[in-house]
């Protein structure tokens, strides 16, 4: 069985006081819960991620927003996979189509972040998802499998491996996919799974769905049979709202 997966994505937000807050609240919230089939993963700025490492614990899991591609040297500004690992950063996301859109990431770049990632035993979590136009275009479901393809290339997949389908015209847009929809693309990336690996991976492997997720559609989306949790922007920087999705989510 595949726990639930709550991530929160804070991007460019919060100050380091707002982050220790909002952590220590999650914290408390958690503590008196039994959340089993429940993984609640924070991934905070890069600046704070030693900090907020101190509330991890076996229901919390601190990850960060991005690494480099480079294991180490004269790369100005840039966070390497062992130094993550050195403060027990258990998650990473990459891929997001943030970084795909501002800083030209591309599906080799993201492979090759996959892989370090891997070598240094952190879990990547991998986003893919297509555009407006695309989706309108009716090539959805070639543009997910060829991201797929271009950021698994030669991977060798185990269960810590997440995958997260966002469609990029619900970011941030308050639209969301229905949940239907959002199912059969993940339905899509599992059988994919399946066809390129094995049936072990196709049912161990997590699918996230991202792109405004909130309190009021997640019971929906998690009840879809292959979506496992959400990649969630905007409502994980709202206790409030953080709080509730994780309520939601332990009575499913
Ligand atoms: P959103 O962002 O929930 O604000 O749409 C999701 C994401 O970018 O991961």
């Amino acid at each position: 069985m595949r726990n639930i997966i709550i991530a929160g994505n804070w991007k460019m937000n919060k100050t380091f006081d707002e982050a220790g807050n909002f952590l220590k609240e999650i914290s408390d919230f958690v503590k008196g819960k039994v959340i089993d089939n429940i993984d609640i993963i924070i991934c905070p700025p890069s600046l704070y991620l030693e900090m907020t490492t101190d509330f991890a614990d076996n229901k919390i899991f601190i990850g960060s927003q991005n690494v480099s591609n480079y294991e180490y040297g004269a790369y100005t500004g840039e966070i390497s996979a062992k130094m993550l690992k050195s403060i027990d950063i258990d998650y990473c996301i990459i891929g997001h189509s943030e970084r795909r859109k501002y800083f030209n990431e591309s599906n080799q770049l993201i492979n090759e972040k996959l892989k370090i990632l891997q070598k240094f035993g952190i879990k990547p979590i991998v986003c893919i998802g297509e555009t407006l136009e695309e989706r309108e275009s009716g090539i959805t479901e070639k543009v997910i499998t060829s991201q797929l393809k271009g950021v698994l290339k030669n991977v060798t997949i185990n269960q810590d491996v997440i995958i997260a389908y966002e469609p990029i015209w619900a970011i941030g847009t308050g639209k969301t996919a229905t949940p239907s929809q959002a199912q059969e693309i993940h339905n899509l990336i599992r059988k994919w799974l399946l066809e390129n690996y094995s049936m072990k991976i196709a049912e161990d492997t997590s699918i996230l769905y991202g792109g405004s997720v909130n309190p009021k559609n997640i019971k929906e989306l998690l009840m879809k049979p292959d979506i496992d949790g959400g990649l969630i922007g905007g409502a994980s920087l709202d206790i409030v709202k953080f709080k509730e999705i994780i309520r939601i989510a332990l009575e499913i």
